[in-house]
């Protein structure tokens, strides 16, 4: 394991809003939901996380370039920067670390402008239509990801 232990988990766009939009889509549970799936995940494998919501992609950014040389690895919901965001991309890049790309629902059984995703290039891999179990799926993938770079 990295002597890193901090997993860098960020979501984009309009998922604070999480618990009201679209539930059908979404589910009902809020962000604040997820981060708690999230940290219980993270400390059974003895690792922390930082987890970050924005609707700015420049924020979006700062973040992933804070995280080069801090973080062992990024999940990311870049919800709808995802299918848009050279910018994002570039920053995955240059961070230099192991990035998963995350949805809650299947962005390929949707509208066909989700079907594209910038962030996919940078990622080792992707979860999607998985809903909030997804969040845990991914952490599970980068435990293992880590462990194999190290
Ligand atoms: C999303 C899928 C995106 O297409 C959408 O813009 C979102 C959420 C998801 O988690 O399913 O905001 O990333």
């Amino acid at each position: 394991m990295s002597d890193l232990t901090e997993i860098l988990i960020l979501n984009g766009p309009n998922l604070n809003m999480l618990g009201i939009r679209e539930p059908n889509i979404y589910g009902y549970e809020t962000l604040a939901d997820i981060e708690k799936l999230c940290n219980e995940r993270a400390s059974s494998l003895g690792l922390i996380i930082n987890f970050k919501q924005s609707n700015l992609e420049g924020e979006i950014v700062a973040d992933i370039q804070n995280a080069r040389g801090k973080a062992a690895g990024i999940i990311i919901n870049g919800a709808g920067y995802t299918h848009t965001s050279v910018a994002i991309l570039d920053a995955l890049k240059l961070s230099e670390l192991p990035v998963i790309e995350l949805h809650l629902s299947n962005i390929h059984a949707r509208e066909a402008f989700r079907h594209h995703s910038f962030i996919a290039q940078a990622a080792s891999g992707v979860i999607c239509g998985f809903g909030s179990h997804g969040y845990v799926l991914a952490i599970d993938a980068m435990a293992r990801l880590i462990e194999c770079a190290n």
